[in-house]
């Protein structure tokens, strides 16, 4: 029997089959700048690229599949994700991951699920994963470039908190209507996450 191919090389394959053009670059922008970043702040290289290349999985699923698919799982569709579907894209990625892929760390599916909207708590991966999305080189937001600026310079917690308070920002400005999850993170980086750091950059 031929010998499978290594998991990043099947992974990236059915990627470039699932996802348009725009979503595959993306993605790479992604496992890339995860790559690096988990090497800057001491995570496996690896797992990141992994993670990073996967965590957009779903992302080409419509609004009406992710909502079927949310409810097949189980998830439950409140108010917020009846309003933004696409939200979903991450927990049903996760699952979808999981089943494509049984043989994938429950820690990268764990980045997966929390690219969007986060969790409490989050470990270091899971950061590396969310800032990753947040700065990828395609992408282009207001104040990107400092965010871009600090990669690296700043401890992981606080380049973490700085993409999580953008989002924030962004969410707000473009009236969106918040994840109830959203306030939580933020609570929890604030009060808990980052009580003891001494870093605290504007
Ligand atoms: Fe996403
Ligand atoms: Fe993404």
């Amino acid at each position: 029997m031929a010998k499978q191919k290594p998991l990043v090389i099947r992974a990236e394959r059915a990627l470039a089959q699932r996802l348009d053009k725009a979503g595959y670059k993306h993605s790479l922008g992604v496992a890339t700048m995860a790559q690096t970043l988990a090497t800057i702040y001491g995570q496996d290289p690896q797992d990141a690229f992994l993670a990073g290349m996967l965590h957009d999985w779903d992302r080409c699923r419509t609004s009406k599949q992710l909502l079927a698919d949310a409810e097949k799982h189980g998830i439950k569709i409140t108010k917020v994700y009846q309003e933004r579907p696409r939200l979903l894209h991450a927990k049903t990625g996760a699952i979808s991951v999981a089943k494509k892929f049984p043989e994938i760390k429950p820690e990268i599916l764990s980045a997966i699920e929390k690219h969007t909207v986060g969790a409490v708590p989050m470990s270091d991966l899971d950061k590396v994963i969310f800032i990753s999305d947040s700065i990828e080189p395609g992408r282009n937001f207001r104040r990107i470039n400092d965010l871009r600026r600090k990669a690296g310079v700043v401890d992981l917690n606080t380049l973490f908190r700085l993409c999580y308070r953008q989002s924030l920002y962004e969410l707000v400005i473009d009236n969106k209507a918040m994840h109830p999850t959203t306030l939580k993170v933020w609570n929890w980086i604030i009060l808990e996450d980052q009580r003891d750091d001494t870093q605290h950059e504007v």
